[in-house]
């Protein structure tokens, strides 16, 4: 059974992993551990039979929430996972009244741009270069509870 839990100390190592694994420009060790001690960002890994598969990082402004990283480990992909975890950040942003929850991702990254829409986001914008290695446009996307 799939569980969404808050990461701990124990979990920073393999998120750290899965950051390099996923990105470009990962999250660094300091990071996270400045996320897991902050009131405004929110770090979650999503574990199944003991395993952790995935990871989403994420912040509350006033009416928003904003994630910044979800990934999921390459061999446990298309099992539900980063839809769990999105699903518990919706989940998150409703208990704190938040009416929209916002993301960025690159134009080309189809795999993430499908799961977003499949959920129930939306584009409302694009940046310019927002990415680098490589440089790439970003679009914004938004879920609207
Ligand atoms: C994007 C990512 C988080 C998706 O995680 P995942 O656990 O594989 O996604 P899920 O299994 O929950 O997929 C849910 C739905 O999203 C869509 N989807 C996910 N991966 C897809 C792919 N490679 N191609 C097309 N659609 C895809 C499908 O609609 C899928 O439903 P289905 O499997 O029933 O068809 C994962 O591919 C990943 O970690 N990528 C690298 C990091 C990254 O790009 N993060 C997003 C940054 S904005």
């Amino acid at each position: 059974m799939n569980t969404v839990r808050k990461a701990e100390k124990k979990d920073v190592k393999g998120i750290v992993k899965r950051e390099n694994v996923c990105f470009s420009t990962p999250e660094t060790e300091e990071s996270i551990y400045s996320f897991l001690k902050s009131k405004t960002f929110f770090v979650d890994v999503i574990e199944d039979e003991g395993i952790v598969t995935g990871h989403c990082i994420y912040f509350f402004v006033p009416d928003n929430a904003e994630i910044i990283s979800l990934a999921v480990t390459p061999e446990k992909r298309r099992m539900g996972y980063g839809r769990d975890l999105v699903y518990n950040v919706i989940e998150r942003a409703k208990e704190n009244n938040c009416k929209e929850v916002y993301l960025e991702v690159r134009k080309s990254n189809e795999a993430a741009i499908s799961l977003y829409t499949s959920i129930g986001f939306h584009q409302v914008g694009e940046r310019k270069n927002l990415y680098s290695k490589p440089e790439e446009d970003g679009l914004i996307m938004q879920y609207l509870i």
